[in-house]
């Protein structure tokens, strides 16, 4: 199927998408810049290997928008974007990222770069040689980004098991939480501290036995994640988890994860309503590391990561409590609460 780049941008809004190929190191990527109104797009990058340019597009656009729909929701004054990397074998990993730095600098700042699947903190410290518009990693820059993902997810879940059943109870409760990433073991960590079953899994099955052995977790294949029955499912590798064979075999309460774009159509976010699974929206809980990147640039400020989980659960409550008054789908309403906040604050700068 392929993509009418431009009627997708009318459509949804963006104001900017840019491909950038580097002679030198042979860097391709695309930038989806979705929203700077309010001042400049924060997003990661992702440098993933793609089967297509028309999958890297995509991508790039569904995880542009929502990073706008993240910032919309956690009050903050800035805007969204995406910039997607084509992994390809038998590059220079630091010349392709210097070479992004490059690009991302000719932006002048309307674009800030930062952490994603592919980009860890090497990946940074090249990307910072030639740009000053990231999150810089170490001690120059906000700190503590997966951890304030992980504590974004982990007081998320804790509020929809209370609005669920009146009570957390960690000690009653069983996790399964899907890639043992940055994030997902800092979900981890702070979930056995609490007292829960913890169940993990992870492709790179090195590091799922390395996690597993360290947080004394129980492992299963990466494969049964989405249907082994718990209290929580936690999808916290890729998105697209949440389709329409994928929903009918979920046997959780609760999905709350830090995973991009879980579900592949709005729609699936209603099934799982109608199934009496309690959705929470990602863009909601996985709005930590934004939060604190933002705050961080804007006001040179390192919010607390205990006072970034308070906040996601507080405005997550308010989502569940008003889709529960209004009989629809958490995901139906966060959408809807996010369009609305975009559109106000574009028609404000417009008058
Ligand atoms: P990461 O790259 O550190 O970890 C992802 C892990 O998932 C890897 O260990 C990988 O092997 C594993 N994985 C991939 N496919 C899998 C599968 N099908 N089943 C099981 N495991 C699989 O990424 P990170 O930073 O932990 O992020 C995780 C997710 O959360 C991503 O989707 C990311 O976009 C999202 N996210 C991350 C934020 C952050 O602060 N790092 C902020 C907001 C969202």
């Amino acid at each position: 199927m392929s993509i009418h780049l431009l009627d997708a941008m009318s459509r949804e809004g963006f104001e900017q998408v840019i491909a950038f190929h580097d002679r030198h190191s042979g860097a391709r990527a695309l930038l989806a810049i979705h929203d700077s109104v309010q001042g400049p797009a924060f997003g990661g990058i992702r440098r993933w290997s793609y089967p297509s340019d028309e999958h890297a597009l995509r991508d790039c656009l569904r995880l542009a928008r929502a990073m706008t729909w993240k910032v919309a929701l956690a009050g903050l004054r800035a805007g969204g974007a995406k910039l997607v990397l084509i992994d390809l074998a038998h590059q220079d990993r630091e010349q392709v990222y210097m070479a992004l730095g490059r690009f991302i600098e000719s932006l002048g700042g309307r674009y800030q770069a930062g952490p994603d699947v592919g980009t860890g903190e090497a990946e940074l410290r090249a990307l910072a040689r030639s740009t000053r518009y990231l999150a810089c990693p170490g001690e120059e820059g906000p700190g503590e980004l997966a951890e304030s993902t992980a504590a974004g997810v982990f007081h998320g879940m804790a509020a929809a098991l209370e609005h669920l059943d009146g009570a957390v109870e960690w000690e009653r409760r069983r996790v399964v939480v899907q890639g043992l990433g940055a994030v997902g073991t800092e979900l981890c960590r702070r979930l056995v501290a609490s007292g829960a079953e913890v169940i993990g899994c992870d492709r790179d099955a090195r590091r799922a036995l390395s996690v597993g052995a360290e947080l004394e977790i129980d492992l299963i294949d990466p494969e049964q994640a989405g249907e082994k029955p718990c209290d929580v499912y936690a999808p916290c590798a890729l998105g697209g988890v949440l389709h329409d064979l994928s929903l009918q075999r979920v046997a959780a309460l609760v999905i709350a994860g830090a995973a991009n774009n879980q579900l592949v159509r709005n729609l699936h976010g209603d099934q799982l309503h109608e199934r009496g699974v309690l959705y929470c929206p990602d863009f909601v809980i996985n709005a930590g590391a934004l939060i604190r990147g933002v705050r961080f640039q804007q006001e040179g400020l390192r919010v607390p990561v205990e006072e970034i989980g308070a906040g996601i659960a507080r405005t997550l409550r308010g989502v569940l409590s008003r889709a529960r008054t209004e009989g629809r789908s958490p995901a139906r309403v966060a959408n809807e609460l996010a369009i609305a906040r975009i559109a106000a604050w574009r028609k404000s700068t417009l008058s």
